[in-house]
């Protein structure tokens, strides 16, 4: 009899383990699909730009590509819950509610994503899910929603609900894990997409509450966020595996991000080769991939010719490789690479053993999908709102210059059309 009760206690122990994971059997790779935000803010929150999205993503051949979720973003519903606390679609932007353009769009091959928001209100002002996280998910289900990505804003805050707090009162574990039980109790599997900016480490326990987690604040459009974003994801490739990724904000290389090793890219240094510095982009990148290895070179620092020694990066070894650059479509053999980069450009490499599977995985900090990229021009395109960002500040354009709108990289954050 004592033997058997401790058996029970401990099947109970592991049931309650298995319970606090997500452990819903989606995002085995990093999701890859758009986001209403960047495109029109609040206006871009509405059924025709689901639906035009969707045929584009069908037309462009995206959808082929492996581009599945459509995805909307803040100030979808109207300002008030109705009167039994439910969300209700802006009916401006959906006249015919959302069900049916899930329903289309789901008829198209493609997945559908909606915005919420762990606080009190959404960045925009829309209502949150603070305390209705039950009736929120039964919603999205009823909805056939895929994907919910889940903002910080307005949540517990030493000294009152603001925007973006700086002195949190409390773990955003402790919210995201009240929406993640939520999501739970729903039949319905829905991607966990959670933006709570980087805080609390969630890198070191996102994979129990979601399916991806944002390392960091937004990315802003410049290169500076691509350094601080990139240089940062280097040290936490460790923690990203199938079901669960760091999400770096818009940035994605398909050819190998999709990899089913779903393992994250991460430094090297060869040989010579002067130590990775905090803060700043190294040039050199690899990470497992499962029938070879992806190798990034990377000229953060402005114009440059970068080489690599194959027997350099972790898990190819000795000999000739083939190789093949995923930019530039270059393919090549031997036992190294050199590419002649402009300012912010990189290589992006696969490097196979001819005839043969590479070398077993390399160290854990290996990595795959090389999700650093895309250094966009400099251009200000960013508008009125900051979503997700947790540098804080959102509502009508800006007049003054209030040191909210300080981006991370010190510069003032203006509205440019
Ligand atoms: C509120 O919305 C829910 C879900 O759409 C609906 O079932 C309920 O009837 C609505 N309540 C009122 C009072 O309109």
């Amino acid at each position: 009899m004592h033997s058997k009760s401790i058996f029970a206690g401990t099947a109970i122990g592991y049931l309650v383990s298995l319970a606090a994971a997500l452990n819903n059997g989606l995002s085995r790779t990093p999701a890859l699909g758009w986001n209403s935000w960047n495109v029109a803010q609040c206006n871009a929150a509405s059924a025709s730009y689901a639906l035009s999205t969707a045929n584009a993503f069908v037309s462009l051949g995206l959808k082929d590509l492996g581009y599945t979720y459509i995805n909307i973003d803040d100030c979808w519903s109207t300002l008030s819950r109705n009167s039994s606390g439910y969300l209700v679609p802006d009916p401006s932007k959906w006249p015919n509610g959302i069900k049916p353009v899930v329903d289309q769009i789901h008829g198209m091959g493609l997945k559908f994503g909606l915005y919420g928001c762990a606080g009190t209100k959404t960045c925009g002002g829309y209502p949150g899910s603070q305390g209705y996280e039950v009736k929120d998910a039964q919603t999205l289900a009823a909805w056939g929603v895929d994907y919910w990505k889940y903002d910080n804003c307005y949540t517990p805050c030493n000294g009152g609900a603001v925007q973006t707090c700086g002195s949190p009162a409390g773990s955003t574990q402790t919210w995201y894990g009240t929406m993640r039980n939520a999501l739970q109790s729903v039949s319905r599997p829905i991607l966990f997409s959670m933006c709570q900016w980087g805080r609390d480490n969630v890198w070191t326990w996102g994979a129990n509450y979601g399916n991806s987690w944002r390392m960091s604040t937004d990315n802003w459009n410049d290169w500076a966020s691509v350094v601080r974003i990139a240089s940062a994801a280097a040290g936490m490739a460790q923690y990203a595996a199938p079901g669960g990724f760091n999400d770096l904000d818009m940035m994605g290389i398909i050819a190998i991000n999709q990899d089913p090793l779903g393992k994250a890219a991460t430094y090297f240094q060869p040989k010579g080769a002067a130590a990775p510095v905090p803060g700043q982009i190294y040039p050199y990148w690899a990470g497992p991939l499962t029938d070879g290895v992806a190798v990034g070179l990377v000229a953060a620092t402005g114009a440059q010719t970068l080489s690599v020694n194959f027997a350099d990066v972790p898990g190819l070894g000795s000999g000739i490789m083939n190789w093949v650059e995923y930019y530039t479509g270059k393919t090549g053999s031997g036992t190294s690479v050199s590419f002649s980069l402009g300012s912010h450009d990189m290589a992006i490499l696969k490097v196979t053993k001819p005839g043969g599977s590479t070398s077993s995985t390399p160290s854990s900090a290996a990595a795959s999908s090389t999700r650093t990229t895309t250094a966009t021009a400099p251009g200000r395109t960013q508008t009125q709102y900051g979503q997700c960002g947790g540098t804080g500040w959102t509502g009508p354009i800006v007049t003054g210059t209030p040191s909210a709108c300080r981006r991370p990289d010190g510069r003032l954050y203006a509205n440019v059309p």
